[in-house]
């Protein structure tokens, strides 16, 4: 540490000021101009560069043609695996899987640093409550803790240490409130209260920084009407100041200069100054700073001294991965690393643990695989490319097994007839073929979904139903009354009508990755007891979002909220099933009263009533009774995972630290107010037993 602070102030000594904002520059698309500058020493980070051949070339030029030698920061957006594509990461949190989650970013980091990346955009921290937002897909979901332990999980994963230095700096992003744009419209304004802000969307950020991610990304959005990016109260107020986060910030694409479309920066240079001032340290390829700064500082001398500190935390992460001590990559160690069968594995244990069951009528999953005919019909039955899910990188539709393709390689005795019915956005349904495919079965498979280019960046929708003529065709397939298992393939939850209730069983398997086909395939067949639950609620019609569990108590809490409907969901947060049932009973606490120093600690036995053996998330939630603000009706606080066999009980510990049952006061303060509490332990957010809990003065 003290020879980082020698290091970085000694070199900092001998920087110009030209060379100083140069590492404050970042550009995104790599040309001949672009190397001229950073031959000058004009740029310290670029984004979106290919291969390790052409990082290590770059390299050369930073450090052997620049006057003082200073390696780049190679930025990307690796958001669910590199070349090896796992669940997109909200099915990935589905998991609930922390090591799971933690090996698939360091799997994800592996394979990028043989490519030459140092830097990974992500993990996306920001919660989502709103699933017309299409970067919903990116996240841990709409829970704060469950979103900051797995945000920890990711960051770990990212900078996994190797030959004692991080595979690649994490980059938790979207700092801050990025998920509440309004109307779920990527871009959009948000606005909230500080007390919202620090009690839901700043924890996941919060636990990012806490186990040491080495910069974090600033948002597109507008926080108490200033844009991220420029806004001095949230980053260097709150960021700074408040949380202490002493790491790199870099802007979102070109965010710094769109303070001018947000209309609070009247031009580029003034763009530059607020971004300055407000501690944006790099700007993101827009060039407002590397075209500003430096008259800037001139006419404001006094900011010299922002300038060093934005530049020291720019190279002491440069320290910190080792670049110093060599910035180049073993151009061949890719061939290795790249889809090695060991990430493949990975691939295949992560993406059956995010499937989320929702309905098994009378048992009907599992299958078994006999002499009979499953007719496998719509747009997901042998598609490849859709599994990837929004932002795969380098992902490859080559490398995914389809659901077809897993199936006929691994059953022996079915027979199964395919078909596509329409094409992946639900268009040109062929009805005549599905049905006449249909009628020479025993039991159909529809493979539904929505197109993966329906979420991610600026993917946004209005209706949230299965596209195109989707529902038409499981409307139809369901009046042949056989047996019909749907497979839900998206990037968020949908709104399905009553597909729930005409189907005998309903399985989620959003966008799983390269392994989709083969997880598909071991759940349906009972290789895998399904165990994905929920962290994001399903609501029933698009009318009701935004609609999340820990919504707040308000006055009249049983009065009606709409005319047309009720408010419940269609399945709630932490909802999903397996082929087992697992009951809870003897919930038990060590002390029913504690003090603010003490933890909270409890069993519960949890018992597989079979018939399989199975994991369980176990889910603990708690409700504060009184407080001096309003709280959330209930809480998620804890949870873990148990792997029981047929039969079997298991007692599960549980040990809560106070802090978790504290809030955020009238004056934004955290604090932990006595009182008495419910504690609730189930399988998801509605089904628990409950009993009571006090913490004294
Ligand atoms: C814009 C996106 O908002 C951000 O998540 C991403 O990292 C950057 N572009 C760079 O691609």
């Amino acid at each position: 540490m003290n020879n980082k602070k020698e290091f970085v102030e000694k070199l900092l000594k001998e920087m110009t000021l030209e060379e100083k904002i140069g590492q404050m520059v970042q550009y995104g698309k790599l040309n001949d101009e672009i190397k001229d500058k950073i031959r000058q020493g004009k740029v310290g980070s670029l984004l979106n560069v290919q291969g390790a051949k052409t990082v290590n070339e770059l390299q050369k030029i930073a450090v052997n043609e620049t006057r003082l030698g200073i390696p780049l920061l190679i930025g990307d957006d690796v958001i669910h695996g590199y070349r090896t594509t796992f669940p997109i990461p909200l099915a990935e949190s589905c998991s609930w899987d922390l090591d799971l989650i933690q090996k698939s970013a360091s799997i994800a980091a592996k394979e990028a640093k043989s490519c030459g990346v140092n830097w990974i955009f992500a993990p996306m921290v920001d919660i989502a409550r709103d699933p017309r937002w299409g970067r919903i897909a990116e996240g841990a979901g709409e829970d704060h803790y469950l979103g900051a332990e797995i945000a920890k999980a990711r960051v770990k994963g990212f900078q996994t240490l190797e030959n004692e230095y991080p595979l690649t700096a994490s980059c938790p992003k979207h700092y801050v409130g990025y998920g509440a744009v309004i109307g779920g419209r990527d871009y959009n304004n948000v606005d909230m209260s500080e007390n919202y802000l620090k009690t839901y969307y700043l924890p996941p950020f919060i636990a990012a920084y806490e186990v040491g991610a080495l910069t974090t990304m600033c948002s597109f959005n507008d926080l108490f009407a200033v844009p991220l990016s420029v806004n001095k109260k949230v980053l260097r107020g709150i960021l700074r100041e408040e949380l202490n986060f002493n790491g790199l910030v870099v802007s979102d694409w070109e965010s710094v200069e769109e303070s001018i479309y947000h209309r609070v920066s009247k031009d580029r240079k003034e763009a530059a100054l607020k971004g300055l001032l407000a501690s944006c340290d790099i700007d993101m390829h827009s060039g407002v700073y590397d075209d500003n700064l430096k008259q800037v500082v001139e006419e404001h001398p006094e900011l010299i001294e922002l300038i060093d500190e934005a530049v020291y935390r720019i190279l002491s992460v440069k320290y910190d991965l080792g670049l110093f001590e060599n910035p180049y990559v073993d151009e061949e160690l890719h061939k290795q690393v790249i889809l090695h069968p060991e990430h493949r594995k990975h691939a295949l244990e992560v993406a059956k643990r995010s499937i989320v069951l929702l309905e098994n009528k009378n048992g009907i999953l599992p299958l078994k695989d006999t002499n009979q005919t499953i007719a496998l019909i719509g747009p997901y039955a042998n598609d490849q490319e859709n599994h990837l899910g929004c932002w795969s990188c380098k992902g490859a539709k080559e490398d995914v097994i389809s659901i077809y393709q897993a199936l006929a390689t691994n059953l022996k005795k079915t027979k199964i007839l395919v078909e596509s019915a329409c094409d992946i956005n639900g268009q040109n349904l062929d009805l005549d073929k599905a049905i006449e495919t249909a009628k020479h079965c025993d039991i159909i498979i529809l493979a539904l979904g929505e197109p993966r280019y329906y979420s991610g960046e600026n993917n946004n929708r209005m209706n949230l139903n299965l596209p195109g003529f989707q529902e038409k065709l499981v409307e139809e397939i369901v009046k042949l009354n056989k047996p019909v298992i749907a497979l839900i393939a998206s990037g968020r939850p949908l709104t399905i009508g009553n597909i729930s209730e005409k189907v005998d069983a309903l399985v989620w398997t959003w966008h799983l990755g390269i392994e989709a086909g083969n997880a598909i395939y071991e759940v349906l067949f009972g290789l895998t007891n399904p165990s994905g639950k929920l962290t994001v609620t399903f609501p029933k019609h698009i009318g009701q979002i935004p609609l999340y569990y820990n919504h707040k108590s308000t006055g009249r809490p049983n009065f009606p909220r709409y005319i047309d409907g009720d408010d419940k969901p269609l399945y709630p947060f932490g909802y999903g099933l397996s082929y087992s049932h697992f009951y809870y009973s003897n919930l038990k606490l060590k002390k029913e009263v504690i003090s603010k120093e003490e933890v909270l600690e409890f069993t519960i036995d949890v018992t597989n009533n079979g018939p399989y053996a199975g994991e369980e998330i176990v889910q603990v939630y708690f409700q504060d009774h009184f407080a001096s603000v309003t709280l959330p009706v209930k809480q998620l606080c804890a949870f873990t995972k148990v792997y029981l066999e047929p039969l079997e009980t298991k007692t599960v510990h549980f040990t809560i630290s106070p802090n978790q049952f504290g809030l955020y006061n009238e004056n934004n303060e955290f604090v932990i107010e006595p009182g008495t509490f419910t504690l609730y332990v189930g399988s998801n957010s509605v089904k628990v037993i409950s009993h009571d809990f006090s913490i004294k003065e």
